[in-house]
C-alpha cells in the first residue's frame, strides 16, 4: 500500500513514522507547504517526498493522510475526495462550523471514505469504559469527568492556526463523551482564562477551560484542560454510575501524585506528550485507516461525527463569549 501524507509537523511526523511501520504500508510519501521540511522529515525517517499536494496526489495512492494546519483540511480533504482516495484527516475537519458543514455536504454526496482522526475512539480504556456503559454494569451513569491536560503549550504559531482551546482541544473529549457513552450533548456552559503567557489572549484564545454539558439522557459532564499541566500530559476520564464507576488513564503512568501518606501510586513515570500517551492508539487508528482503504471495514470516525463534536466546541466558544448556556 502506498500512503501519501501531508503536513510533517508535529503529530504529522509522528504518523509518517508510525504508518511506515504498519505491516500492510509499503511508502509513505510526505509534502508539506514547507517542502524543504518534507524533504528533512522524509530523509530522517527514511520516507519519499513530493514537491506539492498536487504531485503526492497524482502520484497514484492507496491512501491519503492528511496532517496539515486545521485551516487547510477543508481544502486537503476536498483535493483527496476529487481524487478519489480513500482519506484520513486530523481532528477538526475545519475552523468554523460552516466549512465543516460543507465538507459533510462534499463527503456524504460521494463514495470516497474519510476518516477522521479522533484516536481516543483507539485507546484500550475509552473501549472498556464503553463496553461497561453498553453492558449496563455502571448503573445508570450521572456523572462524567473528562480532561486534556498537554504538559506544556503548543508553538505560538499553532494558536492561531488552531481554532481556540474548545475546537482544538476540548474537541476530542466531545467526542469520547458521544463515543463512550452513545448519548448526545444538548446544552453547555463554559468559561476560560488566560494565566500562561500573553500570545493566547492576544489570539483570542484561552489557555485553561472547563465546561459543564448535559447530556440527552441528564448525564452532567464537567470537561476540563489546560496547556500548562506542569505534572504531564493527562487525558482521563471517569464516569460514575448507580451501580458501579469507572476510571480511564488511571494507571501507573498518570500525571498525578497522590495526597494520602504512604501511598505510592502512580509510581511514574508520568506521560508527557500525546505521542506517548496514545501510542498504540495511534497505531490502531492508522491500521483502521489502512482497513478503510483497503475497502475492508467501514469508516470508524465519521465527518458527521467530528460535525457533532465541533458543534459542541462552537457552542462552549459562545458560551464563554456570552457568559451564558448554550443549547444545541
Ligand atoms: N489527534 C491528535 O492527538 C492531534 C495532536 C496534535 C495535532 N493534531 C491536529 O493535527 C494537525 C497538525 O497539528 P500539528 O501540531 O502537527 O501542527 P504543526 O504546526 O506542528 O504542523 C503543521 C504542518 O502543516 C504544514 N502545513 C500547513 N498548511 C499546509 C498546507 N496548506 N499544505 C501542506 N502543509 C501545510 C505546516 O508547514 C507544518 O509542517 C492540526 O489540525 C491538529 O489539530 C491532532
Amino acid at each position: 500500500m502506498r500512503i501519501g501524507l501531508v503536513g510533517v509537523g508535529r503529530i504529522g511526523a509522528f504518523h509518517a513514522s508510525t504508518l511506515k511501520a504498519l505491516p500492510a504500508v509499503d511508502q509513505v510519501v510526505v509534502a508539506d507547504a514547507d517542502p524543504g521540511r518534507a524533504e528533512t522529515v522524509a530523509k530522517e525517517l527514511g520516507l519519499s517526498f513530493a514537491p506539492d499536494v498536487a504531485s503526492l496526489l497524482s502520484g497514484g495512492l492507496d491512501g491519503f493522510v492528511i496532517a496539515a494546519a486545521t485551516g487547510a483540511h477543508a481544502e486537503l480533504i476536498a483535493a483527496g475526495v476529487a481524487a478519489g482516495v480513500p482519506t484520513f484527516c486530523e481532528k477538526p475537519v475545519a475552523l468554523d462550523l460552516a466549512e465543516t458543514q460543507r465538507v459533510v455536504e462534499l463527503v456524504e454526496a460521494g463514495d470516497v471514505p474519510v476518516h477522521i482522526g479522533f484516536q481516543r475512539r483507539f485507546d484500550a480504556g475509552y473501549q472498556a469504559a464503553r463496553a461497561a456503559v453498553e453492558s449496563g454494569e455502571l448503573g445508570f451513569v450521572h456523572h462524567i469527568r473528562a480532561n486534556t491536560n498537554d504538559a506544556v503549550p503548543p508553538h505560538r504559531e499553532y494558536i492561531p492556526q488552531s481554532g481556540g482551546f474548545f475546537r482544538d482541544c476540548t474537541v476530542h473529549d466531545f467526542d469520547i463523551i458521544r463515543y463512550v457513552t452513545g448519548r448526545e450533548i444538548v446544552s453547555a456552559y463554559a468559561t476560560g482564562a488566560n494565566r500562561g503567557e500573553a500570545f493566547f489572549g492576544q489570539y483570542g484564545d484561552v489557555d485553561s477551560a472547563a465546561a459543564l454539558l448535559t447530556l440527552d439522557d441528564g448525564t452532567f459532564a464537567m470537561v476540563s484542560g489546560t496547556r500548562y499541566n506542569g505534572a504531564g500530559h493527562d487525558v482521563r476520564m471517569e464516569l460514575q454510575g448507580s451501580l458501579g464507576s469507572i476510571a480511564v488513564g488511571l494507571d501507573e503512568h498518570t500525571a498525578l501524585r497522590s495526597a494520602e501518606p504512604g501511598v505510592n501510586f502512580p509510581a511514574g513515570p508520568p506521560h508527557l506528550t500525546f505521542m506517548d500517551r496514545f501510542q498504540p492508539a495511534y497505531v490502531a487508528e492508522l491500521t483502521a485507516f489502512t482497513e478503510v482503504a483497503a475497502g475492508t471495514r467501514d469508516v470508524p470516525c465519521t465527518v458527521r461525527d467530528a460535525l457533532a463534536a465541533f458543534r459542541v466546541a462552537d457552542a462552549c466558544e459562545l458560551s464563554r463569549a456570552e457568559n451564558r448556556v448554550v443549547t444545541l
